[in-house]
C-alpha cells in the first residue's frame, strides 16, 4: 500500500520523506487555508520536494471553472494530480482532464456507486473518506472493502485511495483490506510505530544496561 501524506506543511513532508514514507501528497482547501500559504506556491514546493502524485484541489463548483483551474494546477509540475469533488460537474472535469493525460483524484466520495461512476469518468485515484462515515455512524472500511470488490470485478484501474483517516489501526485495515494507497495526516503515520509493548520492553532493557554498565560506544 502506498502511503500519502495528508497536509500542506512543508516540514512534516520533508521529514517523512526523508524516511522514504512518502509516496505522494493530498491537500484539501481546508489544508491549504492551514497552512496560511498560497495555493499554487506551496503546491508547486510540495510538487519539488516528493516524485509521487501531489493532489491539489479546484475551488470551483461549475465545470467550465474547473476544468480552467485543473488546466492551470497541471501546469504547476508534472506530478499534479488535480482533484476534484465527486459532483456531475467534476465528473465531466475528470473526464475531460483525463482525456488530456492528466491524473485526476476524486474526491468527497461517500458511496460504492460514486466511486463507479469516478472509473467510468477516468479517474486515476478515487478518495473514499472513512473517518467522516464513521463520524456519522455508518462503516467507513466496509466502503473500502465494496469499492475493492466493485474495481476487482471489472478490473477498473482506478486507484482506490483512502482518504479521512483518523487512526493507526484504519491504516492496517486499509492495508488488509488491499486499498491501493491510504493518505494520512502526519501524526497518524508517527503513531504507527508506538506500542505499548514496545516502550515496556526498552524500559526493561534501560534498567538492564543501567544495571550491567552495558556500553558500546
Ligand atoms: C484527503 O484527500 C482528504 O482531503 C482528507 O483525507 C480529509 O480528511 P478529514 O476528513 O480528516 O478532513
Amino acid at each position: 500500500m502506498k502511503f500519502f501524506v495528508d497536509t500542506a506543511e512543508i516540514d512534516q513532508i520533508k521529514e517523512l520523506n526523508d524516511l522514504g514514507m512518502v509516496d505522494g501528497v493530498t491537500t484539501n482547501p481546508s489544508l491549504i487555508a492551514k497552512s496560511g500559504r498560497d495555493i499554487l506556491e506551496v503546491t508547486k514546493e510540495i510538487c519539488d520536494i516528493v516524485d509521487g502524485p501531489v493532489s491539489a484541489e479546484v475551488v470551483a463548483l461549475d465545470a467550465e471553472t474547473m476544468l480552467a483551474e485543473g488546466r492551470k494546477l497541471a501546469k504547476i509540475a508534472d506530478n499534479i494530480a488535480v482533484k476534484v469533488p465527486l459532483t456531475w460537474a467534476g465528473l465531466q472535469t475528470c473526464k475531460a482532464l483525463s482525456d488530456e493525460g492528466t491524473m485526476v483524484n476524486v474526491t468527497l466520495c461517500f458511496s460504492a456507486n460514486q466511486a463507479l461512476l469516478a472509473a467510468k469518468a477516468g479517474a486515476t485515484f478515487i478518495s473514499p473518506f472513512i473517518g467522516r462515515l464513521d463520524d456519522i455512524n455508518i462503516d467507513g472500511l466496509e466502503l473500502i472493502e465494496d469499492i475493492r470488490t466493485i474495481y476487482d470485478n471489472y478490473g477498473f484501474d482506478t486507484q482506490i485511495l483512502a482518504a479521512s483517516i483518523r487512526s493507526a489501526n484504519h491504516m492496517s485495515e486499509c492495508a488488509k483490506i488491499g486499498a491501493d494507497v491510504a493518505t494520512a495526516p502526519p501524526a497518524v503515520i508517527k503513531n504507527m510505530a508506538n506500542h505499548v509493548l514496545t516502550d515496556k520492553g526498552l524500559a526493561g532493557f534501560m534498567a538492564d544496561i543501567e544495571k550491567a554498565g552495558i556500553k558500546i560506544l
